[in-house]
């Protein structure tokens, strides 16, 4: 009979060790080995599932192309970010921090879709919190079926009773497996557990949704070992003082990466937000310093986000720098060239970014916008708000072109602005301005503040 052996595995980044350590040698993380009893015999070839198939090589040629089956979840966001709704058999984890909203919004994805069963299993909350949540969340769940359990033999047999047409788990972290002997949470458990999910999924075509709480260092616990195995990873985001949550997928096997869907968390759950364009910019009274507008594009939809900054003389020795919303490197290499190519001083200067409605953008377009917003506030001249920007800057201070500008160039006009500043290296400018806009087009930073502010 095979002997069993132990061996600690970090709960971070998976590294594994024959002996405990205090710190993790791969990912520098303190105190992250947990102790795992791992049974010889066991391992992810000898499962229940009725996986018997014999697998011969096949020519591709005589492959039938799958049509993937995708169900729509009735939730336009969801879908949006899965491609186009839920593939059958597929596997999903929906990672996020804890109280971010993935309970609320997976259990509102089972309440919401109608005519088909779903079963929700919690190993978190008791089935009477659950109910007191979907009351809040909407009033009619007729197919919803809560199964409060964490051992995935009960969980399955469960579902292989109900057949239902979705299932979800909330959270990956608390389920255990008979297989293995370490505690729930831990790297050997997650990865037994959701293998045995995925066999589910392949073999029964019930497609499974995975919640995972993430590591504060923002990687969902056990996540090397996920990531590489579930079909589709979606991270579920946004600033806890604002009512906005974004859902964002970082990889799909069945649909582009990349796509975001957005929601505001409210009383009665979450709403989704289909024009967010229109919610992420404030209104100005009057024309204030320090603000402009990016064209930018998150996934294949064209948002306009307002960038803030404010520039003031540093009270102590070290100026700070500080940015919330777009990557600190950027800020620091976008003040360098405005110091450099425009000539203005602001190494001395305390300088904050912020992109309003705490979003988070990625996208280089909003460099021109950045900057502008810099030099606003540092000048005390406010920018006319019916111009927007969509523009790269490169480090000799050239506007840059960006893709899809004319995605960009269509949205700011549908929402009203006058100008759009881009940059003159984009092909076919004059194609763009059909769309009733101004279409300004710059080589140069500083030509783009000398029309701005002179
Ligand atoms: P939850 O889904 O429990 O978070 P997670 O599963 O990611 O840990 O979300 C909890 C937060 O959402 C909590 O702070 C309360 C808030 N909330 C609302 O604002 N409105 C609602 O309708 C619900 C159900 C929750
Ligand atoms: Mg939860």
């Amino acid at each position: 009979m095979a002997k069993s052996k132990t061996i600690f595995s970090c709960r971070n980044c998976g590294t594994q060790s024959g002996k405990w350590l205090g710190r993790c040698p791969s990912c520098g993380e303190w105190n992250s080995f947990d102790e795992e009893v791992i049974k010889a015999a066991t391992g992810s070839m000898q499962r229940k599932a009725g996986f018997q198939s014999v697998s011969k090589p096949r020519l591709i040629n005589e492959i039938e192309a799958g049509t993937t089956s995708r169900f729509s979840t009735k939730s336009q966001e969801l879908d949006r970010v899965l491609g186009g709704g839920l593939v059958k058999g597929s596997i999903t984890l929906v990672g996020g921090e804890p109280g971010i909203g993935k309970s609320t919004l997976m259990l509102q994805i089972a309440l919401t879709m109608p005519d088909c069963k779903v079963l929700y299993v919690s190993g978190e909350e008791s089935a009477e919190q659950i109910k007191m949540r979907a009351d809040r969340i909407s009033s009619n769940h007729a197919s919803c079926y809560i199964l409060t359990e964490t051992n995935t033999d009960t969980i399955l047999s469960n579902a292989e009773e109900l057949q239902p047409r979705l299932m979800v788990v909330d959270s990956i972290q608390t389920l255990m497996t008979n297989r293995v002997e370490s505690s729930p949470g831990t790297i050997t458990q997650i990865r037994e557990c959701a293998a045995e999910l995925q066999q589910f999924a392949k073999s029964s075509g019930v497609p499974v949704i995975l919640i995972g709480h993430i590591t504060k260092d923002g990687s969902i616990a056990g996540p090397k070992v996920l990531e590489h195995m579930v079909d589709t990873v979606l991270h579920f985001e946004g600033e806890r003082n604002y009512g906005y949550r974004i859902l964002r997928g970082i990889k799909n096997r069945f649909g582009p990466a990349a796509e975001l869907g957005i929601f505001q968390m409210q009383g009665n759950g979450l709403r989704e937000v289909s024009n967010p364009s229109e919610i992420l910019l404030t209104r100005h009274d009057e024309p204030v310093s320090g603000v402009s507008i990016a064209a930018t594009i998150e996934g294949l939809r064209p948002i306009m986000v307002e960038i803030q900054a404010l520039v003031s003389s540093s009270a102590y020795g070290t100026p700070q720098r500080s940015a919330t919303g777009i990557d600190g490197r950027r800020l620091s290499m976008l003040l360098a060239v405005i110091e450099k190519k425009a000539g203005f001083r602001l190494g001395p200067k305390d300088v904050f970014l912020n992109v309003a409605g705490g979003m988070r953008i990625d996208d280089t377009a909003t460099d021109l916008a950045i900057a502008v917003a810099i030099l606003s506030s540092s000048e005390d001249l406010p920018v006319d708000e019916k111009i927007c920007f969509a523009a790269e800057i490169g480090l000799s201070g050239e506007i840059r072109q960006v893709n899809r500008i004319e995605h960009r160039v269509a949205e700011a006009a549908r929402l009203g602005y006058k100008t759009i500043i881009v940059s003159r290296y984009n092909a076919r400018i004059d194609e763009l301005k059909t769309n009733g806009i101004k279409v300004l087009a710059f080589s140069k930073i500083e030509e783009v503040f000398q029309y701005l502010f002179s």
